[in-house]
């Protein structure tokens, strides 16, 4: 059975001394915790601002692996003219496993569109071995399930219309963030969640293939997730993971988060 995928999506909120300290006190609880439940910690990835990425990185290398780093974003080209951008090569190197690809506050405050999304997947998965995380997911005024179903099947089929044809056997996560349930403190009900995820996988494997689909995709929730309300996308099956914001700022949260899970 698959493992579980926590990530904690920082945003722009924390300094770099902040970021520093609150990895640090969150992966000096985690390797306690580890010594009495091992084997059912899920993976855990924390995904801090561009300037603390290393930062971060070093502070949770004493977990030995069981806390990862992510980037909140990434260019898809190696290297080059591109102003402002990070490379794939350059934060691989900080240590970097994960990507968030395609947020909806980067396609809603920076333009990013299907294509730009497309193309990093493509790159991520192809040839830069890192595991994108691809944020897919309705606007309020597309909730009613006809449009909900229009726009995430868009969102997914544009993001992964370049890997179709040669399926490269690497992970690839799709988290379903509702845009109204993002720091809301209201996120989807358990049972919206399934039924999404449903259509989610059911797409992934019409495209990707039923196989392929089960060995390399994992379906994530996010918004709005807390201590209180994780076990219901989580332990229930629902999700096989969470993107986390809010409640994983502060390293005490975060940890009864994880620890609710066990
Ligand atoms: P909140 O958990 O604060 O709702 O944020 C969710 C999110 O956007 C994670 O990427």
């Amino acid at each position: 059975m698959k493992k579980n995928l926590i990530v904690a999506n920082w945003k722009m909120n924390l300094s770099l001394k902040d970021s520093k300290n609150r990895a640090r006190e969150f992966a000096t609880s985690i390797t306690q915790l580890s010594e009495r439940f091992k084997k059912n910690l899920p993976h855990i990835v924390i995904c801090p601002s561009f300037s603390a990425l290393s930062a971060v990185h070093t502070s949770v290398r004493a977990t030995r692996g069981l806390v990862k780093v992510g980037s909140q974003d990434c260019f898809w080209d190696p290297q080059g003219a591109f102003t402002g951008e990070e490379s794939p090569v350059f934060l691989r190197e900080l240590g970097v496993e994960y990507i968030i690809v395609g947020h909806s506050e980067r396609r809603m405050y920076l333009g990013e569109t299907h294509d730009m999304i497309e193309k990093k997947i493509h790159s991520f998965v192809k040839e830069h071995t890192l595991i994108p995380i691809l944020c897919v997911g309705e606007k309020k005024e597309d909730r009613a399930s006809a449009k909900r179903t229009q726009v995430i099947s868009r969102q997914i089929l544009s993001a992964i219309s370049s890997i179709r044809k040669h399926k490269p056997a690497r992970p690839l996560v799709i988290a379903y963030e509702p845009v109204w349930a993002i720091g809301t403190g209201n996120p989807c009900t358990a049972r919206d969640c399934a039924r999404v995820n449903s259509l989610i996988k059911k797409i992934l494997s019409s495209y990707l293939g039923t196989a392929y689909t089960a060995e390399w995709c994992r379906i994530i929730y996010g918004g709005s997730v807390s201590a209180k309300n994780i076990r219901d996308f989580v332990v229930e099956g629902i999700s096989e993971g969470a993107l986390v914001g809010g409640a994983s700022l502060q390293a005490r949260e975060f940890f009864h988060l994880i620890r609710s899970l066990l």
